[in-house]
């Protein structure tokens, strides 16, 4: 779970009420908790600690460089998407032979600068993008790894947006064309295809469809190593949960008690595990807080009015997504015992909570029962540390939120608001370019 905790009826996120946070950084504000952050990292290296895994952190659930630094310094590896990503990544001092980087499209300018940065491993995602990145190589006389990302064609059970591992999806090539896959390219010497990777969606709260996918993985690699291909890495990808509402994911014990028994024979004959976790990681260790502006009624309608929105929390009005949301400050009858999408204290009342971007959309609830709540309150919206402030936007043209790190009783800064000033700040002035 997370050190977001209420004590006589205030939030406090480990030892620092969040009050004070609003009243000193503003709002809206994300607030993560250093130790949130290390104990996921801490729990999840123990559970699979019988493969000794290579933990890369999907960078694109939370990137803000100071926590990458956090968990770098914990040992961990990165997963990157982009150009960008890896840039981060090296910012925070990363060894760039423990980051992988994956994504259908990467560009020529992106590769180049992955291999000049001596990335460790190429997730490859198609013949076209295999062929580009070592003809890449070739040219530059670099070397790198890569890991052939497999489309195991198991269901996730998650939503049809963040589903990844089925046959109609972008991602990976099939576990038929694998081989012939392998027959082309496995013998590079520059793009030195020796593993396997998949990812099947994001999030998966049962072990079942990793075990179908890892099952299919080893029979395919027991027939490349028959073909004489060397395949020493698996990269089972991520997509573990994360407590929207309490103990809604399956512990890491147990994905681990199916997982690791399945890989143990891999790793005991010399062989490598990656796992690529994000949202496990980051998601319950941010809230996003926000203020009350407004309460509207409307028919039999109440509108709870915060000053932020789908621009900066885009999950709700773009995966339907559940987030528990709650006053910061509360009497002692409406402290949740638990985070529920229907929680049983008495005197709640339905209001629907929605942003101020000008979409009927930008809405975090609907008829959610809450406490009372008044102009100027404050909300904490909580799981939103995954996919909150990487996914936000200038929508509106509204500034996006800072954010801060909290450890034990200190809080710091890690990014501060932006200005108007930022969000005009690239564009180019035709009539006067020295004036912006
Ligand atoms: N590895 C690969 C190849 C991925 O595509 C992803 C996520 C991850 C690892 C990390 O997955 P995680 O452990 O965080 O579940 N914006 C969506 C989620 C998109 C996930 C994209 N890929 C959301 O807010 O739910």
């Amino acid at each position: 779970m997370d050190r977001f905790t209420y004590r006589d009826g205030q939030l406090y996120c480990e030892d620092v009420n969040l009050d004070t946070l609003a009243v000193e950084f503003g709002t809206p504000l994300y607030v993560y908790s250093q130790r949130t952050l290390e104990h996921h990292y801490d729990a999840l290296s123990a559970a699979f600690a019988d493969l000794n895994p290579l933990i890369c952190y999907s960078i694109k659930s939370c990137g803000n460089v100071n926590l990458l630094k956090v968990l770098a310094d914990r040992g961990s590896g990165m997963d990157v998407v982009s150009g960008g990503e890896l840039f981060r990544a090296i910012r925070a001092g990363v060894n760039p032979a423990k980051i992988v980087y994956a994504g259908v499209g990467k560009t020529d300018v992106e590769i180049k600068y992955a291999l000049g940065q001596g990335l460790g491993t190429f997730n490859i995602e198609s013949e076209a993008e295999f062929e580009n990145i070592a003809h890449i190589a070739h040219k530059m006389q670099a070397t790198a790894n890569a890991a052939l990302r497999i489309n195991p064609d198991v269901d996730p059970r998650t939503h049809a947006k963040t589903t990844t591992g089925k046959k109609e999806s972008k991602f990976g090539v099939d576990i038929e064309r694998a081989k012939r896959f392998f027959e082309r390219y496995g013998r590079d010497a520059h793009l030195k295809l020796n593993a396997i990777h998949l990812h099947i969606g994001s999030p998966v709260y049962s072990v079942d469809p990793y075990a179908d996918a890892i099952e299919k993985a080893l029979t395919l690699i027991d027939e490349l190593r028959g073909m004489g291909y060397e395949v020493n890495t698996i990269d089972i990808g991520g997509g573990f949960g994360a407590d929207y509402t309490t103990d809604q994911s399956p512990s890491y014990a147990t994905y681990a008690e199916q997982i690791v028994p399945m890989l143990r024979p891999f790793v005991e004959a010399g062989g490598k595990i990656i796992l690529e976790p994000g949202r496990t990681i980051a998601a319950n260790a941010g809230v996003l807080l926000s203020r009350v502006q407004y309460i509207k009624t409307g028919g039999a309608k109440k509108f709870v009015i915060l000053d932020t929105g789908m621009n900066h929390l885009i999950r709700p009005a773009m995966y339907e997504s559940f987030h528990f949301i709650w006053p910061t400050n509360v009497a002692p009858a409406h402290e949740p015992a638990a985070r529920l999408e229907a929680m049983p204290n008495e005197g709640l009342e339905p209001a629907d909570i929605v942003g101020p971007i000008c979409e009927t959309g930008d809405r975090f609830a609907k008829d959610r029962p809450l406490p009372p709540v008044a102009r100027g309150d404050l909300m904490a919206i909580f799981g939103a540390g995954a996919y909150g402030m990487v996914m936000a936007s200038n929508y509106n043209a509204m500034p996006r939120p800072a954010e801060v790190l909290v450890n034990g009783s200190e809080a710091h800064l890690i990014r501060r608001r932006e200005t108007y000033d930022d969000i005009i700040a690239a564009e180019v002035n035709l009539e006067s370019p020295a004036s912006l």
